[in-house]
């Protein structure tokens, strides 16, 4: 498939790249930095530009068949630490909305896009979303925007399907991990970069969970444990 990746710079994008590009598919990566891409392959072309500009993605999506969207943290080449994270945000909103915009006139419909858990209809007042609401609030108002954008375009001719992450870690992948529509987390919740990669990658080219919004976690091992209700 030819694949475009939003966000491929970040943790999730390159690792997004790297397995898509590994599978044998034409991968395009929208980077504002293409220093900090470290990834090289005949395979892969690089386009250079903000994901908010409307003409970025009017050019970025012609030839496609889908797209997956890992976009995050607004400030470009910062270290976790430094995010400052009393600005506003709105790159998935404002990338979502071009998104929509111009792959059906290209007959593009599959659309992966990464959200986070607890924002949208999980946001469901438990101890683990009321603190990171809390923590990274404008990021996740981003989230919420999107999210609701997504929901009230539900007739547009888009299959999307929206990932809501819990904290993602590094560590080795591999390890069985639930995907769900209902799901109480708590701070036990987690999924390593190189099983969301595969799973994202895996819902653009199958659509397992065309037009749902699901929550991904490695088994919950806290008090939620009990609480699980498996999406399929
Ligand atoms: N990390 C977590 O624990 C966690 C938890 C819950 C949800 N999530 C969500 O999961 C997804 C993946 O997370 P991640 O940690 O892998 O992301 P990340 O490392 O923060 O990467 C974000 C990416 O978005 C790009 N970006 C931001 N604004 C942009 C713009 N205006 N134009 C073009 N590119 C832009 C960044 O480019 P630059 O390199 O130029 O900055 C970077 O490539 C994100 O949606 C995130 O919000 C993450």
């Amino acid at each position: 498939m030819r694949i475009a990746v939003l966000g491929a710079t970040g943790a999730t994008g390159q690792e997004i790249v790297r397995q898509a590009l590994f599978q044998g598919h034409q991968v395009t990566a929208l980077v504002r930095r293409p220093e900090a891409l470290d990834v090289t392959h005949d395979a892969l072309s690089v386009v250079v530009g903000d994901a908010t500009e409307e003409a970025v993605i009017a050019g970025l999506v012609p030839g496609h068949d889908a797209v997956i969207c890992s976009l995050g943290r607004p400030e470009s080449g910062h270290s976790k630490a430094a995010i400052d994270d009393s600005l506003d945000v709105d790159v998935c909103f404002v990338s979502t909305q071009h998104l929509y915009r111009h792959l059906p006139k290209h007959g593009i419909r599959r659309l992966v896009v990464m959200s986070t858990h607890g924002s949208g209809s999980s946001n469901d007042g438990s101890p683990y979303v009321v603190q990171l609401r809390d923590w990274v609030g404008k990021r996740v108002k981003d989230k919420d925007d999107m999210e609701a954008f997504i929901e009230d375009h539900r007739a547009d001719p888009i299959d999307f399907t929206v990932i809501r992450n819990p904290l993602i870690y590094p560590g080795q992948g591999g390890r069985p991990f639930g995907v769900f529509e209902q799901v109480e987390f708590d701070d036990t919740s987690r999924i390593p970069v190189s099983d969301l990669a595969r799973f994202a990658i895996a819902e653009a080219v199958d659509g397992r969970f065309v037009n749902r919004f699901v929550s991904i976690s490695e088994p919950l091992t806290g008090p939620s444990a009990a609480k699980w209700h498996l999406a399929r």
